[in-house]
């Protein structure tokens, strides 16, 4: 029964997967035949990206980790744990919904209400980092004088991360309220917040819950060495997202160093985790490598420069976010829930590398002879695929457990 209610939040958390996918494949439609209503692409595509990670991959991987804590621990939850985790991660999924409701209509910019001007979004925004700093509480709770194993060790990092990158985004309140006009000091706030966010807590909570499916992977002797690499490298590696002629030189080898260290912990995950076969992490370890190949060759200025103008962004984030991240988290739930947390899971696999090759389209790397109006359509509907698998896993999700009189799931 206790399983049941971690499970739900899962299915939750997925439903806002759906909402936020589907805003991504309004954008690209929106591209070819325009938004209503006045709203704006880049406010849109904030709102998008906002959902992703407050919505979608931090309520689930919350529910993950307590979902693996009571094994991990050896300590069974109280009512009044469960009941506590339960609450924050909805409160983190509503919250996330609130900024997404403001991030659409007004973005970073400021909403009139009467004579009061308020950034909204940026307060909505805010008001979910209360509710992580919540979760570090009554984590650091459930956990305190645990022997510390790999999944335990990774997911500790990766909360320290978390608080890491909400300095980055405090930083951006600040240094906007100070008016400071260096914008060396804003980008660089910017990218301590959203580069730590995702390389440091997503990476290293998926890391940990790849450990926790497959624990004989976790003595590899490239896991440890991947984890310290990794926790020395991610503190600076933001730096390498500021452009090049915005730092001095000193600062920028710094970021430079960090990030070889990221890609060598990558690389050493990967062969840790790849040296257990584990059924099901191909396709998300796969991604995994690809994004420690990038991250090493943007240590090089010129590969950046090349990347920026064959617009390979977008392409670099969906291929950790999207690749990485959210096939890993299918695979992680259903090593901890069984298949019916993610029915039908490798429709959701085929969409998200159907995706992934379509972006490839939108950038330079595609012969321009080729190009033309059918590329962003393909583009466009190619986006929905995602949106309707996770669609038909929440509806099979929902239909097979309520068919199964199984009481422990
Ligand atoms: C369901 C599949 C997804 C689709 C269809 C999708 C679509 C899009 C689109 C159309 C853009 C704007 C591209 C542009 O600027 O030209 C975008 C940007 C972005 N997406 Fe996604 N996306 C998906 C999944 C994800 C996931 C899972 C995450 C994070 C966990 C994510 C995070 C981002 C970020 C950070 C940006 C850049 C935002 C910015 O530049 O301000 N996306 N996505």
């Amino acid at each position: 029964m206790k399983q049941l209610k971690t499970y739900r939040l899962w299915l939750a958390a997925l439903a806002v997967f759906i909402v936020a996918g589907a805003t991504g494949a309004w954008m690209r439609f929106g591209l070819l035949y325009g938004f209503p209503w006045g709203l704006q692409f880049t406010n849109i595509r904030h709102a998008h990206s906002h959902l992703m990670y407050f919505g979608w991959v931090t309520p689930a991987l919350m529910a993950l980790i307590v979902g693996w804590l009571p094994r991990l621990t050896g300590r069974p939850f109280t009512p009044r744990q469960l009941a506590q985790f339960r609450a924050n991660i909805i409160a983190t999924l509503l919250l996330s919904l609130l900024a997404y409701a403001a991030f659409l209509p007004y973005g970073y910019s400021l909403a009139t209400f009467g004579s009061v001007r308020l950034p909204v979004a940026v307060i909505a925004a805010s008001l979910n980092i209360v509710a992580w700093y919540w979760f570090i509480w009554l984590y650091w709770r459930a956990t305190r004088g645990v022997e510390r194993e790999r999944p335990l060790h990774l997911w500790d990092a990766a909360l320290g991360f978390m608080i890491l990158a909400s300095m980055g985004a405090w930083s951006v309140a600040v240094i906007s309220r100070l008016g400071i006009q260096d914008p060396f000091w804003s980008v660089a706030a910017t990218h301590l917040f959203l580069d730590t966010f995702s390389d440091g807590w997503f990476v290293l909570a998926v890391l940990g819950l790849a450990y926790a499916a497959n624990p004989q992977a976790a003595k590899h002797p490239w896991a440890v060495r991947g984890e310290s690499w990794l926790i020395m490298g991610l503190p600076v590696l933001f730096l390498l997202s500021v452009p090049f002629n915005m730092m001095p030189l000193p600062i920028w080898l710094i970021g430079a160093a960090g990030g070889v260290l990221v890609a060598l912990g990558l690389g050493g995950n990967l062969i840790a985790l790849w040296s257990a076969r584990p059924s099901g992490w191909g396709v998300p370890l796969f991604f995994l490598g690809l994004k420690a190949l990038a991250t090493l060759a943007v240590t090089i200025p010129a590969v950046t420069q090349w990347a920026t103008i064959a617009q390979l962004r977008v392409s670099y984030l969906h291929w950790l976010l999207l690749g990485f991240v959210t096939l890993s988290l299918t695979v992680a739930a259903e090593r901890l829930w069984g298949e019916t947390a993610v029915p039908k899971r490798h429709w959701l696999t085929a969409s998200v590398i159907a995706v992934i090759l379509s972006l490839l389209l939108l950038t330079s790397l595609w012969p321009a002879a080729w190009s033309g109006r059918w590329v962003r359509v393909t583009a466009a509907w190619v986006a929905l695929g995602p949106v309707l698998a996770a669609m038909g896993v929440v509806g099979l999700s929902f239909s097979r457990r309520k068919a199964s009189t199984h009481p422990t799931k």
